[in-house]
């Protein structure tokens, strides 16, 4: 008997059963389930909506419950459809009729709202605490390599050289927006639906000022039509995530490249690569791939839950059951992801001197020569001009721009002196880019030192 069959004079087909079934997914929830039915049974009990007593015989019972389904002595029946009957059905088989007066003043609308929002709360801090993580990873990463000289890449063409910190840092800041919009997002999943009912509110002395505190939130939602209809915080929270992937994938992406045979940056931990069955030489970078790979798959997720949204009439729709897999699904990988991913970067080997050569080539230095050009008096285009055209002359003679004579320089330029060589050099073109925020040394130990205060606040 299902209980909700009063109404019907027949069963309902098995093959409708299984497919109106949510248990398969949301038994996830059991636990927020049982959560916040403790607080609704508190609250009947204290509003006299039911006697304390009989409260008090529902808390010990769903607390029990919980037992039960943690040392693995429950199976969920798909007969009882999703987690929030299951849970009610084991509740009734236990204590009997108190029971059945635990769905008083409550619909499954604002119990499944209330089961995300509790869920959802307590993953949004485990994810803030690997953000965490990472940022505090790449701060060190960073801090080791302030020094340490590298290409700097627009078009992922040789444009001017950077330091690896530098390029960590800049990953930094994504990661701590990320971080930001997270712990934005937080303060509205964490707002109490419960209360509402099915969409109209309920006709007993409902105490949502008790429910808001006992189950932590920080208040309840002002109109219970919204409370039950919307999902805009579980779509929030997977842009964001979405976010997250996004510059994972990017990092992803440059390892990827950078572990090749062709950059040689960067070297994986055995323990974070792969091998091949058929070419005994390789080493793959499956992990950063796989990171890669799986922004797809959350923004697939992103999509799915937009699209199950879109233009749904209030209140609540079956559509909305719908939420789960997409969600859940956004919360598990995007942890793995997180996890293997700070795993990966504090393990990888980083090749200091292909770093260094790489700046070699490429006339990484030809806009330090245009700028000491602008010193000695030449308008910018002009001297643009002048080293575009000593660029073409290098690439003739084959050599880079620092191996030039100063006799090849003032065919080019009466302004040349001997002072342009020690200007040139990678770590000088580094150093002098004085302008706050920059690749320079100096800039970046103040980077850093932001970011120790940063996650120090956190
Ligand atoms: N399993 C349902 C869900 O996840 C619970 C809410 C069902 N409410 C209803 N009116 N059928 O959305």
């Amino acid at each position: 008997m299902k209980l909700w069959g009063g109404r019907f004079s027949k069963e309902t087909a098995s093959l409708v059963d299984q497919f109106n079934a949510s248990i398969g997914f949301d038994q996830k929830l059991y636990k927020v389930d049982i959560m916040g039915s403790i607080a609704h049974a508190k609250m009947l009990g204290k509003s006299q909506i039911i006697t304390p007593a009989e409260a008090q015989k529902i808390v010990e019972g769903l607390q029990s419950v919980l037992e039960d389904i943690e040392s693995g002595q429950v199976e969920f029946q798909l007969a009882y459809e999703d987690i929030h009957m299951n849970i009610e059905k084991l509740l009734t088989d236990k204590i009997g009729d108190a029971g059945k007066k635990l769905h008083t003043a409550r619909s499954r609308n604002d119990q499944v709202a209330v089961d995300i929002r509790l869920y959802l709360r307590e993953e949004i801090e485990i994810i803030c605490g690997l953000l965490k993580k990472l940022l505090i990873s790449l701060t060190d990463l960073a801090d080791n390599h302030v020094e340490t000289v590298m290409p700097g890449y627009t078009h992922l063409q040789r444009a001017q050289p950077i330091t690896f910190g530098y390029h960590m840092m800049a990953y930094f800041q994504m990661f701590k927006r990320d971080y930001e919009r997270l712990k934005d997002c937080y303060k509205r999943v964490n707002i109490m639906p419960l209360g509402a009912g099915a969409l109209a509110g309920t006709t007993y002395a409902t105490d949502r000022d008790f429910l808001t505190a006992e189950l932590g939130f920080s208040a309840y939602c002002d109109n219970s039509l919204d409370a039950v209809s919307d999902r805009d915080f579980v779509i929030e929270f997977i842009s964001d995530a979405s976010l997250v992937m996004m510059h994972l994938s990017r990092f992803c992406e440059e390892l990827i490249l950078w572990s090749s045979a062709e950059f040689q940056f960067v070297e994986m931990d055995d323990a974070y690569s792969t091998g091949s069955s058929i070419m005994p030489q390789k080493k793959n970078p499956d992990v950063a791939e796989l990171i890669r790979g799986k922004t797809g798959r959350i923004y697939g997720n992103l999509t799915n839950i937009l699209t199950i949204m879109k233009a749904l009439p209030l209140a609540y729709n079956k559509d909305m059951q719908e939420d789960k897999p997409p969600l859940f699904d956004t919360v598990e990988n995007l942890k793995d992801c997180l996890e293997i991913f700070d795993a990966m970067v504090t393990t990888m080997k980083i090749r200091k001197d292909k770093m260094k050569k790489a700046t070699r080539e490429g006339f990484m230095n030809a806009t330090d020569v245009a700028d000491y050009l602008v010193k000695k008096g030449l308008p910018f285009r002009s001297a643009h001009e002048v080293v575009g055209k000593m660029v073409l002359y290098c690439i003739q003679v084959q050599k880079a721009i620092e191996d030039l004579t100063i006799e090849e320089f003032l065919s080019f330029s009466p302004d040349f002196a001997e002072d342009i060589f020690p200007v040139i050099t990678a770590e000088h073109c580094i150093a002098s880019k004085v302008s706050k925020g920059s690749t320079a040394p100096e800039n970046v130990k103040i980077m850093i030192e932001k970011a120790r205060a940063y996650t120090a606040s956190l």
